[in-house]
C-alpha cells in the first residue's frame, strides 16, 4: 500500500520541555490509524506540527498526495497544508458559531473554488455557477452527516455531538486525502460514539481517504483502527495492530502510570 504521510524524527521543544521527541509515523492510503497516549503525551503537538500550526524544532514531514510527488510540509502555512490535502478538526471545537451550519461547510469548500474577490463583488456568471456548486456540494456533505435539516440553524445552537460532526463535515469540504481528527468522540455518549464509528468507516469507504485520529475512547480506537501508534511523554513507545497494542506491556504501564 502506498504511503501518504511520513514523519522523520519529528521533534518539538517548548523551552526545556521535549513535547515531541523523534516521532516516526507513517500512514498508508485509505488506512485508519489511531494516535493514542496519556494526557500531555504530545499527540496534539504532533497534529500542530504537521498542519503548519507549529514549526517542528527538527525533523521533517512528507506528504505524498495521490498522483502527486512527495512534498515536505515543514515550514508550510496551515492554508497551504490544507490545499495540499490535509484537513483537521480540533480538540476544542472551532466552528463559526454565529454562522449557519451550511455556511460553516461552505467556508471549508472555498479553498477549492477559483473565484476571486472582484468576481464576488460583480457577481460574475462564473461566480454564481461556482456558488451554486458550492451550496450543492455542502448540502450533500450535510446529508451524509445527518445535518441537512439543521442547514440554516446557527452552528452554536446545534447539540454538542452534532457540532463535532459538523467540524468533520467542514474539514471534508476541503477534499483532503488525509483527515486528522483530534478527539472526535470527546463529550459524546456511548450511542453517539458508536454512530461516529460508523460515520468514520463510511467516510473512508466513500471518499477513499486516509484517517489519523487522536482518541481516548479505547473501544472506538480498537473497533475502527487498522494500526495504532502510542506516545508517552513525547516519545513513541509502540505501534501495531489493535490486538498487539492491547497486550503491549509498555503501553499498559504508560496508562497505569507504573514504572
Ligand atoms: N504552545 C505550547 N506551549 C508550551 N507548552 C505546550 C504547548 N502546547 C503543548 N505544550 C505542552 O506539551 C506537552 C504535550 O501537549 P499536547 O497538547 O500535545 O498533549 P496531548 O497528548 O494532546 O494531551 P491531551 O490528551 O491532554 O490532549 C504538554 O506537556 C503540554 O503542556
Ligand atoms: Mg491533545
Amino acid at each position: 500500500m502506498k504511503t501518504v504521510l511520513e514523519t522523520k524524527d519529528l521533534c518539538k521543544n517548548f523551552g526545556g520541555l521535549k513535547a515531541m521527541d523523534s516521532i516516526n509515523l507513517d500512514i498508508k492510503d485509505q488506512e485508519i490509524v489511531a494516535l493514542i497516549g496519556p494526557n500531555g503525551a504530545g499527540k496534539t503537538t504532533f497534529f500542530n506540527c504537521i498542519t503548519g500550526m507549529h514549526q517542528p524544532s527538527s525533523g521533517d514531514v512528507f506528504a505524498i498526495p495521490p498522483q502527486l510527488n512527495q512534498v515536505s510540509l515543514k515550514g508550510k502555512k496551515p492554508n497551504r497544508v490544507t490545499e495540499i490535502g490535509l484537513a483537521r478538526t480540533f480538540q476544542n471545537i472551532r466552528l463559526f458559531g454565529k454562522m449557519t451550519v451550511l455556511q460553516n461547510v461552505m467556508v471549508g469548500r472555498h479553498c477549492r473554488t477559483k473565484n476571486n474577490f472582484l468576481e464576488a463583488v460583480i457577481r460574475s456568471s462564473r461566480f454564481k455557477r461556482e456558488e451554486r456548486e458550492t451550496v450543492k456540494f455542502s448540502q450533500d456533505l450535510l446529508e451524509t452527516f445527518g445535518l441537512l435539516e439543521f442547514a440554516h440553524n446557527l452552528a452554536e445552537n446545534l447539540p454538542y455531538a452534532a457540532q463535532r460532526r459538523l467540524e468533520i463535515a467542514r474539514a471534508l469540504a476541503t477534499e483532503p486525502f488525509l483527515l486528522l481528527l483530534d478527539e472526535p468522540a470527546a463529550g459524546m455518549n456511548p450511542q453517539e460514539t458508536q454512530e461516529l464509528d460508523q460515520l468514520i468507516l463510511q467516510i473512508r469507504e466513500e471518499k477513499n481517504i486516509s484517517i489519523l485520529l487522536i482518541e481516548h475512547d479505547m473501544k472506538l480506537v480498537m473497533r475502527i483502527s487498522d494500526r495504532i501508534f502510542v506516545m508517552n511523554q513525547g516519545k513513541q513507545i509502540a505501534q501495531g495492530s489493535p490486538g498487539e497494542i492491547q497486550n503491549n506491556k509498555a503501553v499498559i504501564q504508560a496508562y497505569l502510570g507504573e514504572e
